[in-house]
């Protein structure tokens, strides 16, 4: 921690913290609405097709009933116009019941509403619905001879020849990874109460994007933007999945619009495998040319992923590459393939995610046939500057992580040689990886009361998705009034309040801090006449007060980046080290030890800072082993919908995490200099356990989760 702070970087238990333990907290179904209604959906039970008769007659009359929605029946909805700056963006673009086509087994065909969810939900299975089934397609193979793989430009990257100079380079590796579908399993199921008072809809939603939910919406219903209003204060996990709106969402807000009830639509979480996001398939095949001494001479990362036939998601493979290492020579390049499933969308470190497993893996798989230490062939390609963007870093720490990483990890003493490392029965492998995230900043509006009984109430339209922007908020404007943190009020969570940003991209922090400190310097400013300060004026406070003669004063600020965007690169890095233990008497693979050091600028709450990297670290190990999204091929089906077949990694599972945060503040990306820290733990570590796997077996597993069985194949 920083010695010239008090309270930033202090390990500060979370603001909300008492509320959550205490069920004060109430996520978006929780609130309390008189005479609510509830919704259950019919999903499509064929993957591609469409509806040639729905006969909603035997539920409409089912007890309880009140209407049921589907394309025949619901008013007009509006495609919208994606702009982001704007505050709009739909998850898809197609608006719910638009048409009667099937595009995926899963997707809404109808919606029951009744007065109880029992009602709702038996009604729902009494909605008649014939299909004429076409063939569907599944996997990235199928769609590419279906529909072809459609180049994308926007993910293209180009320098020198990397073709030329792979054919001359000495040592070459050539290499495909595959990652499966994955999904995002936060605890709080998708949730929305859709209130309607005549004139203004208004949803508590599981939203990670209060500002931009309520325009997305307004465009699709047609409503003008004041006309809905979202709040949000708790939300249970998003990891993406709530980043845009879903049909969900749509649907209770058409409903509650019709049948002027509140209208409580709680998403099963079956559905929340195939209508609400997941991360998608993805291909990738790298090429490196490397010098025998393992200087890099040609990088190729070219990579496939699918998307929906509804609307196109890029999970962009090779976003870092580009970056990461000094290389004179390098080509990325995108196919986006359509299949016959729901719409995929960022899951947490989406693009990097999969593409660090791929990039990471074949760097490994270079170090082995050079006869090379992993961490040294990293150090020998550290880029001085961003050679793609062609800017010095704003900050960079790369080097200090992967030598950090290796001393507490006891690096020196690994050998070289696979299957080398033995203890009694078990086998140990140790891998490497590096870690990496864009640090993105967005602009943001914050208003900061101080009042004279010694508390503040901050306001922004941001949310708190369980990562810790309360007490990131609460910190900052302790630090510069020296007000004690639980004496100030973080109002977040609500549309109406100045706009704050998304909860996505680990770009929140980054953007609140330097907003949140220049709204408190100008509310101490309308308080003390000057720019210090509450510190500098510990003993001032009371005269203060009494010369302003008012009992509260309000400071604003807009904060948004400025040229320092063009004249530096901005980006986090890290490091991995994993120790995996291979009994090969009887099979078994654990993950024993985790080391990882991440560089995320200033660090301003310790706790839950490193709360989001151990977080990232238990979804990195089931990312590595356990994860992956089934789908039955003759149904399109997906067979592990739920949280007892689809695995995730629990506390069980976990090894000890060690995890290490530099806390050096990035001096270009604003006050305090703190990068985003939610989503770079979970990049590279897949790779980190796959490189270790391989130090112990000797087995390359290329195609993610690594299982038993693909290393006995
Ligand atoms: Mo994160 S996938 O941008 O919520």
């Amino acid at each position: 921690m920083s010695a010239d702070t008090k309270v930033i970087g202090q390990p500060l238990n979370r603001h909300e913290g008492r509320a959550k333990v205490t069920g004060r907290a109430l996520y978006a179904a929780d609130h309390p609405a008189s005479s609510v209604v509830h919704a259950a959906g019919v999903m499509s039970a064929v993957a591609a097709g469409e509806i040639v008769r729905l006969d909603a007659t035997a539920a409409e009359q089912a007890p309880g009933v009140l209407a049921v929605l589907h394309h025949g029946s619901v008013p007009e909805l509006h495609r919208i116009d994606e702009d982001m700056d704007e505050g709009r963006k739909a998850a898809e673009e197609r608006p719910p019941f638009e048409d009667n086509r099937i595009y995926y087994f899963g997707q809404f065909v109808a919606v029951v509403i009744a007065e109880s969810l029992e009602q709702a939900r038996w009604a729902a299975q009494l909605v008649e619905v014939e299909y004429r089934v076409e063939p569907h397609v599944l996997t990235l193979d199928e769609g590419i001879e279906t529909h072809g793989a459609k180049p994308q430009e926007d993910e293209e990257s180009l320098r020198g020849d990397p073709d030329a100079a792979l054919e001359r380079a000495a040592v070459r590796i050539d290499t495909t990874y595959t990652t499966p579908v994955e999904a995002h399993c936060a605890m709080e199921l998708h949730s929305t109460l859709a209130e309607w008072d005549g004139e203004r809809l208004l949803l508590h939603d599981s939203t990670q994007w209060v500002f931009g939910q309520p325009r997305t919406l307004a465009a699709m219903l047609g409503l003008p933007e004041d006309k809905v209003i979202v709040k949000a204060p708790f939300i249970g996990g998003g990891f993406g999945s709530k980043l845009f709106l879903w049909p969900h969402t749509v649907l209770a807000a058409v409903a509650t619009r019709m049948l002027r009830r509140p209208v409580k639509f709680v998403l099963p979480r079956q559905y929340h495998f195939t209508t609400a996001g997941h991360r998608p398939f993805t291909r990738q095949r790298i090429r490196i040319g490397a010098t025998p001494d393992g200087r890099l001479t040609a990088l190729r990362h070219d990579s496939q992923s699918h998307t929906s036939l509804v609307t196109d998601y890029v999970e962009s493979c090779g976003e870092s590459t580009p970056a990461l290492y000094s290389c004179p020579n390098v080509a990325v390049t995108h196919e986006l393939v359509p299949v016959n499933v729901g719409t995929p969308t960022p899951m947490r470190g989406p693009g990097n995610c999969p593409g660090l497993f791929a990039l990471e893996s074949a760097l490994d798989e270079l170090a082995v046939t050079l006869k090379l230490d992993p961490i040294e062939l990293r150090r020998l390609n550290l880029p001085a500057r961003d050679e793609e963007k062609d800017t010095p870093w704003s900050s960079n720490h790369f080097e200090t992580c992967l030598l950090r990483a290796a001393e507490r990890f006891g690096w020196s003493r690994r050998r070289q040689e696979v299957g080398a490392m033995r203890e009694g029965r078990e086998i140990l492998g140790w891998g490497f990886a590096a870690a990496t995230w864009p640090a993105w900043r967005d602009q943001a509006d914050v208003t900061v009361e101080l009042r004279s009984d010694g508390t503040a109430r901050v306001e922004c339209a941001t949310q708190d998705i369980g990562t810790g922007t309360y007490s990131v908020i609460a910190a900052v404007v302790a630090e510069l009034t020296s007000l004690p943190p639980e004496k100030i009020e973080v109002a977040i969570g609500d549309s109406t309040f100045p706009r704050g940003p998304i909860s996505g991209g680990s770009m929140a922090t980054a953007t609140l801090v330097p907003a949140v400190a220049g709204a408190t310097r100008n509310a101490l400013h309308h308080l003390f006449g000057d720019g210090k300060t509450g510190v500098a004026h510990s003993a001032g406070w009371a005269e203060a007060w009494r010369k302003v003669g008012r009992t509260s004063v309000v400071g604003e600020c807009h904060a948004e980046p400025g040229d320092e965007e063009d004249a530096f690169a901005f980006r986090s890095f890290g490091a991995h080290c994993v120790e995996v233990r291979w009994d090969p008497e009887i099979t078994k693979l654990r993950v024993s030890r985790v080391v990882t050091v991440i560089d995320a600028g200033r660090i301003i709450n310790a706790k839950t800072a490193r709360n989001q990297v151990e977080g990232a670290l238990v979804m990195g190990l089931g990312m590595s082993l356990l994860e992956e999204t089934v789908y039955d091929p003759p149904s399109g089906r997906v067979v592990n919908d739920n949280l007892a077949d689809y695995r995730v990694m629990v506390h069980a599972g976990m090894p000890e995490l060690d995890v290490t945060l530099l806390d050096i503040a990035d001096p270009q990306i604003g006050d305090f200099g703190a990068k985003g820290i939610g989503e770079i733990g979970l990049t590279g570590i897949a790779a980190a356990v796959a490189n270790a796997v391989y130090h112990a077996t000797g087995k390359r597993i290329r195609d993610l989760p690594i299982t038993i069985e693909k290393l006995l194949a």
